[in-house]
């Protein structure tokens, strides 16, 4: 079994104790059909290592692989994974206040995805894919303080400069768009979606599960006000990590 503890200064200094798998898969089997959508959201305001995020992440991933399998065929398709494995890792996000935990994190979650993706696609992985993967990890899982919802430095302390999280979605074919929003404008509830499509209404799922947060929290369609949101790129799925930072 894992580490719970890393030392009693940091159980002192950050409540950092870890949860233990059991307990992660008991907690999230309460949202099961949640974990099992690709392209559900998730976010973990204090995510430590990823214990949780791992496993939704790998609980994700198996839906991708049965998303990508065409009808009277047995292997999934493996441009199709690819894409949908994208999207799985897309949806996830974290924070927490300690950056070694942050990079654990990152590399947990691109390690867990990388051994899919090559098991499916073999001769055909793509290193531009999983470059993309490794970009849209460093900006989904943020080193900062859920709290005041501001970036930290490496000593854990609030710098100026406000999270943000990017949402990111196919738009056409293999064009992926990547619209940045800050944290506390989101919680607060700025950005609402056009208040005339009643049915999309923004979903606020509040899943509280012990010291997780689960929040659905993006509109589905787009803000009414375009200038609402920082930034917005659109790329290949490949190549995202050639705009912005
Ligand atoms: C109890 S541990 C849980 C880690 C992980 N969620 C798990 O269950 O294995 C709490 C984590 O929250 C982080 N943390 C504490 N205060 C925080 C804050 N204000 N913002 C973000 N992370 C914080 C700590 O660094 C630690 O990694």
């Amino acid at each position: 079994m894992a580490k719970q503890v890393k030392s009693r200064q940091r159980v002192a200094d950050h409540g950092e104790v870890f949860t233990a798998e059991r307990e992660v898969n008991a907690m999230l089997n309460m949202v099961k059909p949640e974990t099992e959508r690709v392209d559900s959201r998730f976010l973990e305001p204090a995510c430590g290592d990823g214990n949780f995020l791992s496993e939704i992440l790998r609980r994700k991933l198996e839906a991708a692989k049965k998303r990508a399998i065409p009808p009277r065929r047995k292997k999934p398709l493996p441009l199709e994974f690819e894409k949908q494995s994208v999207i799985a890792v897309a949806s996830i996000y974290g924070v927490d206040l300690l950056i070694d935990n942050v990079i654990t994190c990152r590399n947990r979650l691109y390690e867990i995805w990388d051994k899919e993706y090559t098991e499916i696609c073999k001769k055909e992985v793509n290193e531009d894919c999983q470059e993309a993967v490794r970009f849209i990890l460093s900006r989904n899982i943020v080193c900062g303080n859920a709290l005041s919802m501001k970036e930290v430095d490496e000593n854990g302390n609030d710098t100026a400069e406000p999270i943000v999280f990017s949402e990111w979605a196919f738009v056409t074919g293999n064009n992926m768009q990547r619209k940045d929003y800050r944290f506390d404008k989101l919680l607060a509830g700025e950005y609402e979606p056009d208040p005339g499509a009643k049915k999309k209404k923004r979903k606020s799922v509040e899943n509280e599960v012990g010291q997780m947060n689960l929040l659905d929290f993006l509109p589905e369609e787009k803000p009414s006000d375009e200038g609402e949101f920082l930034t917005s790129y659109i790329a290949n799925y490949r190549r995202v990590q050639d705009h912005g930072e």
